[in-house]
């Protein structure tokens, strides 16, 4: 099968590429690679021959991009509640709108497979336990509601166009990836307890969040690619497990058993309204499969790359906010002062 990703080059997509590209899949990763082609470096020396990279928005997908593709995974966009709001109408420019244009190219070239990657968010506060994909969704925040508008337009796309589209509402990602983002909950309180040997736990503690292994979540995407259309399409499936549903102040606990000495802060910060605890049982019932990697398994994992230097707390690139900050910065100073395109080189 012939999978163009969009957005493959970031934390997802870059467990996720190598991944298809190893089950034996072609791949096309359409990205503007913010966060640079380095994520990928790896599956491109390995795998050259069935990855093809196009530089390109998602805005503005050049017309032939689809030719001789029969599935289109969906991972592109602005990816975090903060980065989403410096500025809402490019955000909703891209992860709504641009998401929902793209899908209809697809459909249009024949493409006869969409997956997206939807999020948990979309519950928003829940008000009880165990949310199933039946349940009402409260979106709080502008990522949230553009996941939720998106869902809606691409299953009516799905449903007009005879198209199977599958939405899998991803948990908060864990675990280290071509792009690791020390910005996801797991990963960047035990970076902090590496670090500082300090967690401060904001929003109260009590929220409910839950969680999946990068690699789980690479592999509920094959799965979903390579399951009959009658199983997988038209079908909202939370990417997930019941054991990793936990609350945030536990997980500052058990990230403290693995590296002892660490100190426990509580914040003085309004309760966070971004509180949630899914059911995950249709997953299982749907794939044959549930995620099988433990929150333990990925502080481990996160504690690793740092102990080895594997993973550079320092580097901006870890980090959604400072880097499309340092973005915006960039493209303000180069429209002051470029001259031929250049800044310092002479023109
Ligand atoms: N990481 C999580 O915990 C999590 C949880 C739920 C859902 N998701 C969703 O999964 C998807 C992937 O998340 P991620 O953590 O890999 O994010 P990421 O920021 O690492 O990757 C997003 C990729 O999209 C690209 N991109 C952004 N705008 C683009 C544009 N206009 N045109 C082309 N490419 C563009 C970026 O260059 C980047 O490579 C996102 O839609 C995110 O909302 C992520």
């Amino acid at each position: 099968m012939h999978v163009l990703v969009a957005g493959g080059a970031g934390y997802l997509g870059s467990t996720l590429v190598p991944h298809l590209l190893a089950s034996g899949h072609q791949v096309t990763v359409l990205d503007r690679f913010f966060f640079g082609e380095e994520p990928l470096a790896a599956a491109r020396a390995r795998h050259g021959a069935r990855l093809r990279l196009l530089r390109a928005d998602l805005r503005d997908v050049p017309s032939g991009a689809f030719e001789g593709v029969d599935a289109l995974v969906d991972l592109a966009g602005i990816s975090n509640d903060p980065a989403c709001e410096l500025d809402p109408g490019l955000t909703r420019a891209i992860n709504l709108e641009a998401c929902l244009a793209t899908a209809r190219a697809a459909a249009e070239a024949g493409v006869q497979r969409i997956a997206f990657a939807s999020s948990c968010s979309v519950y928003g506060h829940g008000e009880s336990t165990s949310l199933t994909e039946e349940s009402g969704l409260a979106p709080v925040s502008l990522y949230a509601h553009c996941k939720a508008d998106a869902e809606r337009g691409l299953f009516a796309l799905g449903a007009e166009r005879g198209l199977p589209v599958t939405a899998l509402r991803l948990a908060t990602v864990f675990g280290l990836s071509g792009r690791t983002r020390l910005d996801v909950a797991i990963n960047v309180m035990t970076k902090n307890a590496w670090v500082d040997r300090k967690i401060t736990v904001e929003g109260g503690g009590r929220q409910w969040r839950p969680f999946v292994h990068v690699r789980d979540v690479a592999e509920a995407f094959r799965r979903v690619l390579e399951a009959p259309a009658a199983v997988a399409g038209g079908q909202v499936l939370n990417v997930g497990s019941d054991a990793n549903n936990t609350r945030i102040v536990n997980l500052a606990y058990r990230i403290r058993d693995q590296v002892p000495g660490t100190e426990i802060v509580m914040a003085g910060t309004d309760p966070d309204r971004r509180d949630y605890n899914v059911g995950f049982a249709k997953i299982g019932r749907t794939l044959g499969w549930t995620p099988p990697t433990s929150i333990d398994e990925g502080i481990a994992e996160v504690l690793a790359g740092l102990r080895e230097g594997r993973l550079d707390p320092a580097d901006r690139r870890c980090y959604t906010l400072k880097h499309y900050l340092f973005l915006a910065e960039v493209e303000r100073a180069y429209a002051e002062v470029a001259l031929d395109g250049r800044i310092l080189a002479r023109p």
